[in-house]
């Protein structure tokens, strides 16, 4: 069993994650007595303890809500260091806040162009040797730069002590891929090219960019959270079964499954961009930056050759919802003469709704009632969802803090998915506009699925 973390610190304490994911995750561990630790924020912001606890407060308040004994309890954990992370000084009295701690987890919720300075500020202080740390995305700007980052931060940490949040495997209904895959037989021996058509995987969120458009317009869609959230779903789709649930095997075979990915070419992507976005606070005039990607992704390998994996994700998009469309080939042939599509339409289907609601269901055909022998869709829909979920950070931290990394983003996919993207960053294809409210670009067409875009709907079900 690894050494839990004795001592939780997190620097960017006075930052946007922590305020809107991170104090949440705090108060959630402490409530199940999960982290009775010191808790340590470190930031550059002229702030007092005082001012940190506040914030906490109104934090919790606007994400989750206070609950009062659980926030009492972590805030007599809390310290505060204030200063600058390029000055000595700074870690100095980050190590007399640590007092006895001997294992502490540092959460580097900044900016990635400091993550080197930062680590070498806490090996000044003897810090990192038998520490873990919490990276967060994004990881990199490309591949290049994401090797560069690894590189760096293996100086100091050992591949082992190294977290890679990537907040979507915190899901339950995203772990729950990996579970019912393997858990179940009935899917294995269809789960290939014998059976499967094509895969589309929708991200499509309803707002825009929220009071985020400085981030927003120095990352894009295929940045933000298709190399990351969809490049991770994926993996889970069509990994290979791993030989047993541990971190690293279930670890190996994602990243097989991402290196199996064939890197993306121009032709297989559309990019667009929100009418109003440039507009938006933070973002450049003429930014050229896509807040919607529509891509045709091949795997290389035997189970899926030829079967296409279509990738979408956008922002100001009709709703907000996240789904796996996995759509099986068709019946060989037609026994009834009911189908009254020039083309068969009869396939059918397994759809994973991730979010906002939760579950799998298998589309089929089934006779309506009658004389005659005519079909109609079913949906067979299994929901699982509890009000008692863990939220992802308060299940990630739980994780680092115990050193278990089943649910990290290991260094080699995160390379790999950053190889299948690196072609088709920035300017390489044109970016074209669409109106809010829709379901992207008239463009998007262009990398269609054989059996269309399947667009959400708010039920979930096929209308
Ligand atoms: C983040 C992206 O990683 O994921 C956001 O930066 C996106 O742009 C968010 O909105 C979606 O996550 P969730 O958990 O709200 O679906």
């Amino acid at each position: 069993m690894a050494e839990l973390s004795d001592a939780l610190v997190f620097f960017g304490a006075t930052g946007d994650l922590a305020y809107k994911q991170i104090f949440p995750a705090l108060q959630a561990l402490t409530r199940r007595g999960a982290l009775d630790v010191p808790v340590i924020g470190v930031a550059k912001a002229g702030w007092t303890l005082d001012n940190l606890k506040e914030r906490a407060r109104d934090s919790l308040r606007e994400h989750g809500g206070l609950d009062e004994a659980a926030f009492q309890r972590l805030i007599s954990h809390l310290a505060y260091v204030d200063g600058d992370y390029r000055d000595p000084a700074t870690f100095e009295h980050l190590r007399e806040a640590l007092g006895s701690a001997q294992h502490p987890l540092h959460y580097f919720a900044i900016p990635p162009s400091m993550f080197e300075t930062v680590a070498h500020g806490l090996a000044g202080i003897g810090a990192t040797a038998a520490a873990r740390v919490v990276v967060e995305k994004p990881f990199g700007r490309n591949l290049a730069s994401a090797q560069e980052l690894n590189r760096a931060l293996r100086k100091v940490f050992p591949e082992r002590a190294i977290f890679r949040i990537d907040h979507y495997l915190g899901k339950e209904p995203v772990e729950n891929l990996l579970f019912f895959r393997f858990a179940n037989a009935f899917l294995e021996p269809i789960w290939n090219r014998s059976a499967v058509n094509s895969i589309q995987i929708t991200m499509a969120e309803s707002f825009g960019v929220q009071g985020r458009g400085a981030y927003y317009d120095e990352a894009g869609a295929i940045r933000d959270v298709v190399q990351n959230h969809l490049l991770q779903v994926m993996a889970l789709i069509t990994m290979e079964p791993p030989f047993a649930a541990d971190p690293d095997a279930v670890r190996d075979q994602k990243s097989l499954a991402l290196k199996a990915l064939r890197p993306l070419m121009p032709r297989d992507v559309v990019r667009g961009q929100f009418r109003g976005y440039r507009r938006e606070p933070g973002v450049a005039p003429e930014s050229s930056v896509e807040t919607f990607a529509a891509m045709r992704v091949h795997v290389e390998n035997w189970r899926w050759a030829g079967v296409p994996i279509f990738v979408r994700a956008g922002k100001c998009l009709p709703l907000t919802t996240t789904e796996v469309y996995v759509q099986l080939k068709h019946p060989p042939r037609y026994v009834f003469d009911d189908d009254p599509t020039p083309e068969p339409t009869r396939a059918n289907y397994f759809r994973f709704r991730l979010s906002p609601d939760v579950f799998i269901s298998v589309g089929a055909w089934a006779k309506k009632p009658g004389e005659d022998m005519v079909g109609e869709p079913v949906e067979l829909i299994a929901r699982h969802h509890s009000p008692e979920e863990m939220m992802p950070y308060e299940r990630l931290l739980g994780d680092a803090m115990e050193g278990d990394q089943r649910l990290f983003a290991r260094e080699d996919a995160i390379e790999a998915a950053w190889r299948v993207v690196d072609p088709i960053l920035d300017q390489a294809t044109p970016v074209y506009p669409y109106d809010p409210d829709t379901w992207g670009p008239p463009e998007a067409e262009r990398v269609r699925p054989p059996e269309g875009w399947q667009n959400p709907t708010p039920s979930g079900i096929t209308p």
